[in-house]
Protein backbone atom coordinates (compact mmCIF):
# COMPACT_ATOMS: atom_id res chain seq x y z
CA UNK A 1 0.00 0.00 0.00
CA UNK A 2 1.30 3.60 -1.31
CA UNK A 3 2.23 5.87 1.69
CA UNK A 4 -0.17 7.91 0.44
CA UNK A 5 -3.24 5.16 0.66
CA UNK A 6 -2.09 4.98 4.17
CA UNK A 7 -2.38 8.01 5.34
CA UNK A 8 -5.70 8.51 3.92
CA UNK A 9 -7.18 5.28 5.99
CA UNK A 10 -5.42 6.69 8.93
CA UNK A 11 -7.44 10.23 8.09
CA UNK A 12 -10.44 7.83 7.36
CA UNK A 13 -10.15 5.95 11.09
CA UNK A 14 -9.94 9.36 12.79
CA UNK A 15 -12.82 10.68 11.22
CA UNK A 16 -14.86 7.52 12.12
CA UNK A 17 -13.68 7.73 15.85
CA UNK A 18 -14.13 11.44 15.98
CA UNK A 19 -17.84 10.74 14.65
CA UNK A 20 -18.68 7.58 16.95
CA UNK A 21 -17.14 9.95 19.83
CA UNK A 22 -19.78 12.56 19.22
CA UNK A 23 -22.68 9.84 18.54
CA UNK A 24 -21.07 8.70 22.57
CA UNK A 25 -21.13 12.07 23.41
CA UNK A 26 -24.35 12.74 22.44
CA UNK A 27 -26.03 10.11 23.38
CA UNK A 28 -24.66 10.43 26.82
CA UNK A 29 -25.51 14.01 27.08
CA UNK A 30 -29.53 12.80 25.79
CA UNK A 31 -29.26 9.87 28.52
CA UNK A 32 -27.94 12.48 31.36
CA UNK A 33 -31.26 14.88 29.95
CA UNK A 34 -33.27 12.26 29.63
CA UNK A 35 -32.25 10.92 33.43
CA UNK A 36 -32.63 14.60 34.76
CA UNK A 37 -35.66 14.84 37.18
CA UNK A 38 -35.38 18.93 36.80
CA UNK A 39 -35.98 19.90 33.61
CA UNK A 40 -37.08 23.30 32.83
CA UNK A 41 -40.39 21.97 31.38
CA UNK A 42 -40.60 20.13 34.83
CA UNK A 43 -41.32 23.29 36.68
CA UNK A 44 -42.89 25.53 33.64
CA UNK A 45 -45.83 22.65 33.26
CA UNK A 46 -46.36 23.55 37.10
CA UNK A 47 -46.98 27.13 35.99
CA UNK A 48 -44.09 28.69 37.10
CA UNK A 49 -42.38 32.17 35.26
CA UNK A 50 -39.30 31.42 33.29
CA UNK A 51 -36.91 33.31 36.11
CA UNK A 52 -38.86 31.45 38.65
CA UNK A 53 -37.84 28.46 37.16
CA UNK A 54 -34.29 29.78 36.71
CA UNK A 55 -33.95 30.42 40.18
CA UNK A 56 -36.09 27.56 41.55
CA UNK A 57 -32.64 25.28 39.35
CA UNK A 58 -30.48 27.37 41.40
CA UNK A 59 -31.55 25.70 45.00
CA UNK A 60 -30.21 22.65 46.06
CA UNK A 61 -31.72 19.31 45.06
CA UNK A 62 -33.05 18.50 48.38
CA UNK A 63 -35.59 21.81 47.61
CA UNK A 64 -35.95 21.24 44.22
CA UNK A 65 -37.41 17.73 44.88
CA UNK A 66 -39.75 19.28 47.79
CA UNK A 67 -41.03 21.84 44.84
CA UNK A 68 -41.73 18.98 42.01
CA UNK A 69 -43.97 17.08 44.69
CA UNK A 70 -45.76 20.19 45.55
CA UNK A 71 -48.37 22.36 43.95
CA UNK A 72 -47.76 25.54 42.70
CA UNK A 73 -45.56 27.84 45.27
CA UNK A 74 -46.58 31.77 44.98
CA UNK A 75 -44.39 33.83 44.96
CA UNK A 76 -41.52 31.61 45.63
CA UNK A 77 -38.71 33.96 44.85
CA UNK A 78 -39.96 36.53 47.71
CA UNK A 79 -40.58 32.94 50.02
CA UNK A 80 -37.11 31.84 49.80
CA UNK A 81 -35.29 35.06 49.71
CA UNK A 82 -37.16 37.22 52.29
CA UNK A 83 -37.13 37.03 55.60
CA UNK A 84 -40.74 36.48 57.69
CA UNK A 85 -41.89 36.11 54.27
CA UNK A 86 -43.22 32.42 54.28
CA UNK A 87 -44.44 32.90 57.94
CA UNK A 88 -46.81 35.94 57.08
CA UNK A 89 -47.92 34.19 54.01
CA UNK A 90 -49.26 31.35 55.88
CA UNK A 91 -50.16 33.51 58.43
CA UNK A 92 -52.56 34.75 55.82
CA UNK A 93 -51.63 37.98 54.97
CA UNK A 94 -51.28 38.52 50.86
CA UNK A 95 -48.19 39.87 49.12
CA UNK A 96 -48.94 43.44 48.81
CA UNK A 97 -49.90 43.67 53.12
CA UNK A 98 -46.81 41.55 53.80
CA UNK A 99 -44.58 44.21 51.79
CA UNK A 100 -46.07 46.80 53.89
CA UNK A 101 -45.74 44.53 57.15
CA UNK A 102 -41.80 44.08 56.14
CA UNK A 103 -41.20 47.84 56.51
CA UNK A 104 -42.40 48.29 60.21
CA UNK A 105 -39.98 48.00 62.66
CA UNK A 106 -38.36 44.74 63.93
CA UNK A 107 -40.43 45.06 67.09
CA UNK A 108 -44.10 44.89 65.23
CA UNK A 109 -42.76 42.46 63.26
CA UNK A 110 -42.12 39.87 65.81
CA UNK A 111 -45.60 41.17 67.45
CA UNK A 112 -47.33 40.44 63.87
CA UNK A 113 -45.49 36.98 63.28
CA UNK A 114 -46.05 35.88 66.46
CA UNK A 115 -49.79 36.35 66.67
CA UNK A 116 -52.94 35.11 64.24
CA UNK A 117 -53.71 36.83 61.52
CA UNK A 118 -55.01 40.64 62.42
CA UNK A 119 -57.92 41.95 60.35
CA UNK A 120 -57.38 45.44 59.04
CA UNK A 121 -53.60 45.68 60.45
CA UNK A 122 -52.61 48.39 58.30
CA UNK A 123 -55.80 50.42 59.47
CA UNK A 124 -54.83 49.72 63.42
CA UNK A 125 -50.82 50.96 62.61
CA UNK A 126 -51.59 53.91 60.84
CA UNK A 127 -54.19 55.40 63.63
CA UNK A 128 -51.50 58.63 64.71
CA UNK A 129 -52.58 57.50 68.40
CA UNK A 130 -51.38 54.03 67.66
CA UNK A 131 -49.18 52.74 70.71
CA UNK A 132 -47.25 49.42 69.78
CA UNK A 133 -47.34 48.24 73.56
CA UNK A 134 -50.98 48.44 73.84
CA UNK A 135 -51.63 46.12 70.57
CA UNK A 136 -53.05 43.32 72.62
CA UNK A 137 -55.26 45.59 74.46
CA UNK A 138 -56.64 47.35 71.12
CA UNK A 139 -57.44 43.70 69.85
CA UNK A 140 -59.27 42.65 73.03
CA UNK A 141 -61.39 45.92 73.31
CA UNK A 142 -62.47 45.79 69.87
CA UNK A 143 -63.03 42.24 69.94
CA UNK A 144 -65.97 43.37 72.34
CA UNK A 145 -66.81 47.09 70.93
CA UNK A 146 -66.53 46.00 67.20
CA UNK A 147 -68.88 49.30 66.33
CA UNK A 148 -66.58 51.77 67.23
CA UNK A 149 -63.66 53.12 64.86
CA UNK A 150 -60.19 51.98 65.53
CA UNK A 151 -59.27 55.47 66.82
CA UNK A 152 -61.97 55.67 69.46
CA UNK A 153 -60.55 52.09 70.48
CA UNK A 154 -57.22 53.34 70.68
CA UNK A 155 -57.97 57.04 72.02
CA UNK A 156 -59.97 55.03 74.80
CA UNK A 157 -57.41 51.91 75.69
CA UNK A 158 -54.52 54.26 75.31
CA UNK A 159 -56.96 56.02 78.94
CA UNK A 160 -57.41 52.96 80.11
CA UNK A 161 -60.99 52.79 79.57
CA UNK A 162 -60.97 49.28 78.82
CA UNK A 163 -60.74 49.19 82.43
CA UNK A 164 -63.04 50.41 85.11
CA UNK A 165 -62.61 53.60 86.13
CA UNK A 166 -60.45 53.78 89.98
CA UNK A 167 -59.57 50.04 88.79
CA UNK A 168 -55.65 48.85 87.56
CA UNK A 169 -54.36 52.12 89.74
CA UNK A 170 -51.32 53.03 89.67
CA UNK A 171 -49.07 55.71 91.41
CA UNK A 172 -48.30 58.74 89.36
CA UNK A 173 -44.77 59.57 88.45
CA UNK A 174 -44.14 62.75 90.01
CA UNK A 175 -40.56 63.35 88.95
CA UNK A 176 -42.49 64.50 85.47
CA UNK A 177 -43.20 67.54 87.94
CA UNK A 178 -45.55 70.22 86.03
CA UNK A 179 -46.01 67.46 83.66
CA UNK A 180 -47.58 64.62 86.01
CA UNK A 181 -50.95 63.43 85.12
CA UNK A 182 -53.43 62.45 87.89
CA UNK A 183 -56.64 61.26 87.05
CA UNK A 184 -58.94 58.21 88.00
CA UNK A 185 -56.09 55.79 87.08
CA UNK A 186 -52.91 57.56 88.24
CA UNK A 187 -52.70 58.79 91.68
CA UNK A 188 -50.82 60.89 94.41
CA UNK A 189 -49.82 59.32 97.62
CA UNK A 190 -51.61 60.73 100.72
CA UNK A 191 -48.96 62.41 101.86
CA UNK A 192 -47.91 64.16 98.28
CA UNK A 193 -47.58 67.54 99.08
CA UNK A 194 -45.59 69.73 96.21
CA UNK A 195 -42.77 71.90 96.79
CA UNK A 196 -42.73 75.49 96.02
CA UNK A 197 -46.56 76.63 96.84
CA UNK A 198 -46.76 80.06 96.54
CA UNK A 199 -50.11 82.37 96.34
CA UNK A 200 -51.48 82.99 93.40
CA UNK A 201 -52.37 86.76 94.59
CA UNK A 202 -53.69 89.47 93.93
CA UNK A 203 -55.82 86.95 91.89
CA UNK A 204 -57.12 85.39 94.54
CA UNK A 205 -56.31 83.63 97.90
CA UNK A 206 -55.26 79.92 96.30
CA UNK A 207 -51.96 78.45 96.19
CA UNK A 208 -50.09 76.61 93.39
CA UNK A 209 -47.14 75.21 92.48
CA UNK A 210 -44.61 78.36 92.07
CA UNK A 211 -44.38 77.30 88.21
CA UNK A 212 -48.24 77.89 87.62
CA UNK A 213 -48.29 80.59 90.07
CA UNK A 214 -46.50 82.76 88.18
CA UNK A 215 -48.19 81.90 84.73
CA UNK A 216 -51.58 82.33 85.93
CA UNK A 217 -50.97 85.56 87.45
CA UNK A 218 -49.48 86.28 83.76
CA UNK A 219 -52.66 85.27 82.50
CA UNK A 220 -54.65 87.09 84.62
CA UNK A 221 -52.43 90.40 83.79
CA UNK A 222 -53.45 89.63 80.14
CA UNK A 223 -56.98 89.35 80.93
CA UNK A 224 -57.14 92.55 83.24
CA UNK A 225 -55.15 94.61 80.39
CA UNK A 226 -58.07 93.70 77.81
CA UNK A 227 -60.84 94.43 80.34
CA UNK A 228 -61.66 90.66 81.50
CA UNK A 229 -61.59 89.41 85.23
CA UNK A 230 -60.31 86.64 85.87
CA UNK A 231 -60.01 84.97 89.97
CA UNK A 232 -58.64 82.06 91.28
CA UNK A 233 -61.09 80.36 93.34
CA UNK A 234 -59.96 77.13 94.36
CA UNK A 235 -56.24 75.88 93.73
CA UNK A 236 -54.05 73.53 95.55
CA UNK A 237 -56.27 71.17 97.43
CA UNK A 238 -54.51 68.65 100.53
CA UNK A 239 -55.57 65.38 100.18
CA UNK A 240 -57.80 65.37 103.69
CA UNK A 241 -59.24 68.40 102.14
CA UNK A 242 -60.27 66.48 98.59
CA UNK A 243 -61.44 63.69 101.34
CA UNK A 244 -64.04 66.27 103.06
CA UNK A 245 -65.03 67.43 100.00
CA UNK A 246 -66.28 64.11 98.24
CA UNK A 247 -67.37 63.13 101.72
CA UNK A 248 -69.48 66.11 101.86
CA UNK A 249 -70.81 65.71 98.33
CA UNK A 250 -71.46 61.73 99.04
CA UNK A 251 -73.92 62.99 101.72
CA UNK A 252 -76.50 64.55 98.90
CA UNK A 253 -76.01 62.87 95.68
CA UNK A 254 -75.09 58.54 95.13
CA UNK A 255 -71.50 58.16 94.03
CA UNK A 256 -71.80 57.09 90.63
CA UNK A 257 -72.85 60.85 90.19
CA UNK A 258 -70.19 62.16 92.82
CA UNK A 259 -67.39 60.78 90.62
CA UNK A 260 -68.65 62.45 87.38
CA UNK A 261 -67.89 65.99 89.29
CA UNK A 262 -65.56 65.69 91.64
CA UNK A 263 -62.14 63.27 92.27
CA UNK A 264 -61.90 60.75 94.96
CA UNK A 265 -58.84 61.58 97.53
CA UNK A 266 -55.64 61.14 95.94
CA UNK A 267 -57.07 61.39 92.28
CA UNK A 268 -57.54 65.50 91.92
CA UNK A 269 -55.27 67.16 90.32
CA UNK A 270 -56.03 70.04 93.01
CA UNK A 271 -53.79 68.00 95.42
CA UNK A 272 -50.51 68.80 92.33
CA UNK A 273 -51.02 72.41 92.74
CA UNK A 274 -50.94 72.30 89.29
CA UNK A 275 -54.80 72.71 88.79
CA UNK A 276 -56.86 76.18 89.64
CA UNK A 277 -61.19 76.64 89.13
CA UNK A 278 -61.38 79.90 88.13
CA UNK A 279 -64.24 82.42 88.13
CA UNK A 280 -64.88 86.01 86.68
CA UNK A 281 -66.12 88.88 89.24
CA UNK A 282 -67.83 86.78 91.38
CA UNK A 283 -67.40 83.54 93.69
CA UNK A 284 -69.58 81.25 91.73
CA UNK A 285 -67.61 78.66 89.19
CA UNK A 286 -70.72 77.33 87.84
CA UNK A 287 -72.01 80.45 85.83
CA UNK A 288 -68.08 81.16 84.91
CA UNK A 289 -69.31 79.63 81.17
CA UNK A 290 -71.27 82.17 80.85
CA UNK A 291 -69.35 85.26 81.13
CA UNK A 292 -67.04 86.86 78.60
CA UNK A 293 -63.97 86.49 80.71
CA UNK A 294 -64.77 82.59 79.81
CA UNK A 295 -64.69 83.37 75.95
CA UNK A 296 -61.32 84.97 77.05
CA UNK A 297 -60.19 81.91 78.58
CA UNK A 298 -61.52 79.56 76.01
CA UNK A 299 -59.12 81.41 73.54
CA UNK A 300 -55.87 82.76 75.56
CA UNK A 301 -54.96 80.39 78.05
CA UNK A 302 -53.04 78.41 76.23
CA UNK A 303 -50.86 81.09 75.73
CA UNK A 304 -49.90 81.16 79.35
CA UNK A 305 -49.53 77.16 79.34
CA UNK A 306 -52.93 76.40 80.65
CA UNK A 307 -55.54 73.93 78.90
CA UNK A 308 -59.51 73.37 79.67
CA UNK A 309 -58.63 69.86 81.33
CA UNK A 310 -62.19 68.69 81.46
CA UNK A 311 -63.73 69.05 78.19
CA UNK A 312 -67.01 68.79 76.83
CA UNK A 313 -67.68 65.48 74.28
CA UNK A 314 -64.33 63.77 76.08
CA UNK A 315 -66.07 63.12 79.21
CA UNK A 316 -65.39 59.44 78.69
CA UNK A 317 -61.90 59.51 78.49
CA UNK A 318 -61.08 62.59 80.90
CA UNK A 319 -63.84 60.77 83.40
CA UNK A 320 -65.53 64.37 84.50
CA UNK A 321 -68.50 66.15 83.78
CA UNK A 322 -67.42 69.15 81.01
CA UNK A 323 -65.94 71.72 83.91
CA UNK A 324 -65.42 75.19 82.05
CA UNK A 325 -63.75 76.22 85.08
CA UNK A 326 -60.72 74.22 85.72
CA UNK A 327 -57.63 74.75 83.81
CA UNK A 328 -54.50 72.87 84.54
CA UNK A 329 -50.49 74.02 83.94
CA UNK A 330 -48.73 72.23 81.35
CA UNK A 331 -46.56 74.79 79.89
CA UNK A 332 -46.59 76.89 77.05
CA UNK A 333 -45.69 74.39 74.25
CA UNK A 334 -48.27 71.26 75.79
CA UNK A 335 -50.69 73.56 76.20
CA UNK A 336 -50.23 75.00 72.03
CA UNK A 337 -50.76 71.29 71.27
CA UNK A 338 -53.53 70.73 72.70
CA UNK A 339 -55.36 74.28 72.25
CA UNK A 340 -54.83 73.17 68.47
CA UNK A 341 -55.57 69.22 68.99
CA UNK A 342 -58.38 69.16 71.03
CA UNK A 343 -56.72 65.98 72.45
CA UNK A 344 -57.03 65.61 76.51
CA UNK A 345 -53.98 65.59 78.34
CA UNK A 346 -54.74 62.14 79.41
CA UNK A 347 -54.37 60.88 75.61
CA UNK A 348 -51.21 63.32 75.29
CA UNK A 349 -49.49 61.50 78.27
CA UNK A 350 -50.69 58.25 77.30
CA UNK A 351 -48.51 59.05 73.82
CA UNK A 352 -45.59 61.52 74.71
CA UNK A 353 -45.09 60.74 78.75
CA UNK A 354 -45.74 57.63 80.24
CA UNK A 355 -45.14 54.62 77.58
N1 LIG B 1 -63.62 68.58 90.10
C1 LIG B 1 -62.37 67.95 89.83
C2 LIG B 1 -62.53 66.79 88.94
C3 LIG B 1 -61.70 67.52 91.11
O1 LIG B 1 -62.41 67.22 92.07
O2 LIG B 1 -60.50 67.45 91.11
ZN1 LIG C 1 -61.12 71.93 89.66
Amino acid sequence: MSKKKKRKLKLKNIGLMFVFLCIIAYGSISLIDYLNPYKEEVFLNKGYSTSEVEFILSLDDIEKDKLIESEKVEYIIKQYTIEHYTELMNLGYLDDEITTILGYNDELITYITTHAKIENLNEWINQSNFIQARFDRYLAYYSENTTLTFKNIIERVNTNRDHAYYTNVQSTDTSLNELLLVNKYYQLDQSYVPDNLVSVSPYGSVRMVKVAAEAFIDLCDAAKDEGYTIIGISGYRSYSTQENLYNRYLKKDPQWLVDTYSARPGFSEHQSGLAIDVSSNNQDILTFEMSNSFKWMKDNAHLYGFILRYQKGKEDISGYKYEPWHYRYVGKEIAATLYSTGMTYDEYAALYLIN
